[in-house]
């Protein structure tokens, strides 16, 4: 069981700082579940970058009055900051800004034309008649067609989570003005997604392991029928049509060449490894699996159109699956970035520790449904979870060890029935375990590692070896010996999602090797330890206004 895994994970715009409700959506369940992938012996790929086409980046340009490279700079280098100290395991994080990404978009739309999956379409597009330009996308706002949401984007509304096209807002007014636009014919390039309707609906009758919610949101879009859309805006900035008989102003559209990423990423990655063809080890061989971590407002563009744009150019790999999750409510909103509303990633940065973020939004992960966090939340969950079940367990053994066992692991005598058992449960934890990742179900794996660290405390508590160790040495040895053999193990179980402490461990027990419980080696040296993480105290957080 070593075939290639692709995690491919959605790439933030570079509009604006990403929030905690982004991290606990796609990029934090994509890196749990790439770590566990690699200890499980699996070749993974995961790719991302930030996402810098489009008017999400040129409307905020716009609004600050600086130039579109200005603002992806700036929350380019922010994310890539972030990821490091989120401990995000990128094989590559790059932007859709590169020579490569626009060279493998430019040659995906020269495939499908060639094949005759694209044409130009004349159509009427809103311009705003007050400073005489085209308004694509997010330059027009107006009311929802489908949920009456009075706020609602030309390319999306965010409060039902429909993909729009700006001609069906209501009441629609330009952001540029606030003029009432005009319709204006323009010529266009158009996919024909209505092609692939119904290889698509095949597709996604043959996916296996997807989550309800998920399935039943594509499928139910391809009950209507895939439309036909067009890829190409009336804007500069993005990448240029490779073929010039639209005329001047025109760009290829964001959501068409953003979802290419995950392909030029790939490519990128397989060149800067000296190896200018190993991407095809997760695109062309039909033993590969790839995995997609998006919200949910990207299951359309991930489970419908992209497969679409794959299947019109050539032989590659669709999506294996597409673990969307639903969204994580902050104190009440969606922890949107353009709304602005939730922490943002770095506010989570500076009240807690990476693990602990870590740990309170994997126990919050919206798989299933909407979930709520706050910062009591993660409070709470830090100090009445990780720190009460496995930061004191881990300290407590350690410090047991150091003090009874000369500063070392001795030599075991014979286990008795009880250590045996608790040995087992624990062995046993890594296959439950697994499962759970398969089924990317990640708060269910997170569990089991809680419930393993619990049976440890349970151990302990039942057979209280600080006082079997005054009275019978070597018993008692014995005792704290399988007490740390357990947590040898249960530190694996928790690895993906707390790599920073897990490391620490790695550094005092040895490294982590494949996904099961290695014995301790004899010898190692068990120092009197610091504590794996901080307990939170909420009066002290400094939370301003907030
Ligand atoms: N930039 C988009 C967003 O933030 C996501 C793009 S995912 C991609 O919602 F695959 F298309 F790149
Ligand atoms: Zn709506």
């Amino acid at each position: 069981m070593s075939d290639p895994i692709l995690v491919a994970v959605a790439w933030p715009y570079a509009s604006g700082s990403r929030h905690l409700g982004h991290l606990a959506g796609a990029y934090l369940p994509a890196d749990v579940f790439a770590r566990y992938q690699r200890l499980a012996g699996h070749d993974v790929l995961m790719v991302s970058g930030s996402d810098v086409h489009g008017t999400p980046i040129t409307v905020r340009a716009d609004d600050e009055g600086v130039t579109p490279d200005d603002i992806v700079d700036r929350y380019h280098n922010e994310f890539v900051r972030q990821w490091g100290e989120l401990g995000i395991s990128w094989d590559l994080y790059t932007t859709t800004g590169t020579e490569n990404h626009a060279k493998v978009t430019q040659e995906m739309f020269l495939a499908q034309l060639e094949n005759g999956h694209i044409d130009r379409r004349v159509s009427e597009q809103f311009f705003d008649p007050e400073v005489e330009r085209f308004l694509p996308d997010r330059y027009v706002e107006g009311t929802c067609p489908h949920c009456s949401y009075v706020d609602a984007r030309g390319d999306q509304c965010d409060n039902c989570g429909k993909t729009l096209d700006a001609t069906e807002l209501r009441d629609p007014r330009s952001k540029l003005s606030g003029a009432t636009p005009v319709l204006r014919e323009t010529e266009h390039f158009y996919y024909r997604y209505s092609d692939f309707s119904e290889r698509v609906g095949e597709y996604l009758d043959s996916r296996e392991g997807w989550r309800p919610h998920v399935l039943n949101f594509a499928k139910g879009w391809i009950d209507e029928g895939l439309l036909d859309r067009a890829i190409t805006r009336d804007i500069e900035w993005g990448i240029p049509v490779p073929v010039d008989d639209l005329g001047p102003g025109k760009s290829i559209y964001v959501w068409y060449d953003a979802v290419i990423g995950y392909l030029s990423a790939s490519q990128e990655w397989a060149q800067s490894a000296g190896d200018p063809d190993a991407w095809k080890r997760w695109w062309e061989n039909p033993d590969a699996r790839s995995f997609y971590f998006v919200g949910k407002d990207n299951i359309p563009f991930h489970c419908l159109f992209w497969p679409a744009q794959l299947m019109g150019a050539g032989d590659l790999n669709l999506p294996t699956n597409v673990p969307a999750n639903q969204y994580v409510t902050f104190k009440g909103g969606k922890a949107s970035a353009s709304r602005g509303i939730g922490l943002t990633i770095q506010e989570g940065l500076d009240l807690f520790e990476p693990d602990a973020i870590r740990f309170a939004l994997a126990a919050s992960f919206p798989e299933q449904s909407d979930t709520e966090i706050s910062v009591e939340e993660i409070a709470r969950r830090v100090n009445e979870e990780l720190v009460a079940t496995w930061g004191n367990l881990v300290n407590r053994v350690l410090s047991m060890t150091n003090k009874n066992c000369e500063g070392q692991v001795l030599e075991p005598g014979p286990l008795g029935e009880q250590e045996t058992e608790l040995l087992a449960t624990i062995d046993a934890a890594f296959a439950e375990s697994a499962a759970h990742f398969e089924a990317v179900e990640l708060r269910a794996a997170l569990r089991v590692a809680m419930a393993s660290a619990q049976a440890v405390n349970a151990y302990l508590n039942a057979t209280e070896p600080w006082k079997v160790v005054k009275a019978d040495l070597e018993q008692g040895r014995m005792m704290l010996h399988t007490a740390l053999s357990a947590i040898n193990g249960v530190r694996v179980l928790f690895a993906p999602f707390l790599p920073f402490t897990c490391g620490a461990l790695d550094d005092l027990l040895g490294p982590t090797e494949g996904w099961q419980r290695l014995p301790l080696v004899t010898g190692t040296e068990i120092a009197k330890p610091k504590p794996l993480f901080k307990k939170i105290d909420l009066d002290e957080l400094n939370l301003g206004e907030g």
